[in-house]
């Protein structure tokens, strides 16, 4: 790996995997909307910043270009299709061979197999309708976005984090095929390391074409099952 792309750079996930692909090396290319440009003050004088919003398709492709990983974080914002436009236009303007890895959260289910609490589902479903009725996250999109990735034959892999939360790195997450396996219960990741989980599945080719849903390493119910 020698040049990486971070579509959604200045988000919180965005500035963890900066630092991250930095840490190792990588050559960064950082797209966010233009009014964030100034999150990333701290890195800029060591990653190309294209500013832009994510789903302009020519953003992206002067972004991607040349890369051989491409970091995504797919935020279902506002009602213009944000996540899947952001999605498609990575599957479209990525390098061929270019590692995709993508961010979402449990709620995304791959194959129907995962196992979700009662109140899990009432979570997204009352979030999902509220989120409409405000018009300002479209968490459907979201779930559209992780289709079109799951139908496409890049080498991509969607990473599922699980409650999120900030606090020192606990190292790389654990991770299970479907949410609703006991591994998973304490469904709690510091995001430092969701965006660990995502840089290092950059060169781990066990990871393409899986969608694997995470959690901390030193949360309860994987030091239950070690
Ligand atoms: N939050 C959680 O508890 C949780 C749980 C599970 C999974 N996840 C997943 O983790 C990833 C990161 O989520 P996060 O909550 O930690 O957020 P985050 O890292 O802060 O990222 C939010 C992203 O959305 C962008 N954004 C915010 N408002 C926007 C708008 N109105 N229009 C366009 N872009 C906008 C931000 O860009 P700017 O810097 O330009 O604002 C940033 O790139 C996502 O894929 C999410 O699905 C989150």
């Amino acid at each position: 790996m020698r040049k990486v792309c971070i579509v959604g750079a200045s988000g919180k996930l965005g500035q963890y995997m900066v630092q991250h692909a930095l840490d190792r090396g990588y050559e960064v290319v950082g797209v966010c909307r233009e009014r964030s440009v100034p999150k990333l003050a701290a890195f800029a004088d060591r990653i190309t910043i294209v500013p832009g919003h994510t789903n302009d398709r020519e953003v992206i492709r002067e972004a991607v270009a040349g890369c051989d990983g491409v970091l995504t974080v797919l935020a279902p914002w506002g009602v213009q299709q944000y996540s899947s436009g952001t999605a498609q236009a990575v599957l479209d303007y990525a390098d061929p061979d270019a590692r995709l890895v993508f961010s979402c959260g449990w709620h995304i289910s791959r194959d129907g197999q995962d196992q979700y609490s009662w109140w899990f589902k009432a979570g997204v479903r009352v979030t999902t309708w509220l989120a409409r009725l405000v018009r300002a996250v479209e968490v459907d999109d979201q779930v559209e976005a992780c289709r079109r990735i799951f139908a496409s034959d890049r080498r991509w892999t969607v990473v599922r984090g699980s409650d999120l939360e900030e606090g020192e790195s606990q190292g790389l997450p654990v991770w299970s095929r479907h949410v609703g396996d006991p591994i998973l219960a304490s469904n709690r990741t510091r995001r430092v390391d969701f965006a660990l989980f995502m840089v290092e599945a950059l060169t781990d080719d066990t990871l393409i074409h899986e969608a694997p849903a995470i959690v901390g390493r030193l949360s309860p119910s994987p030091l239950a099952h070690a």
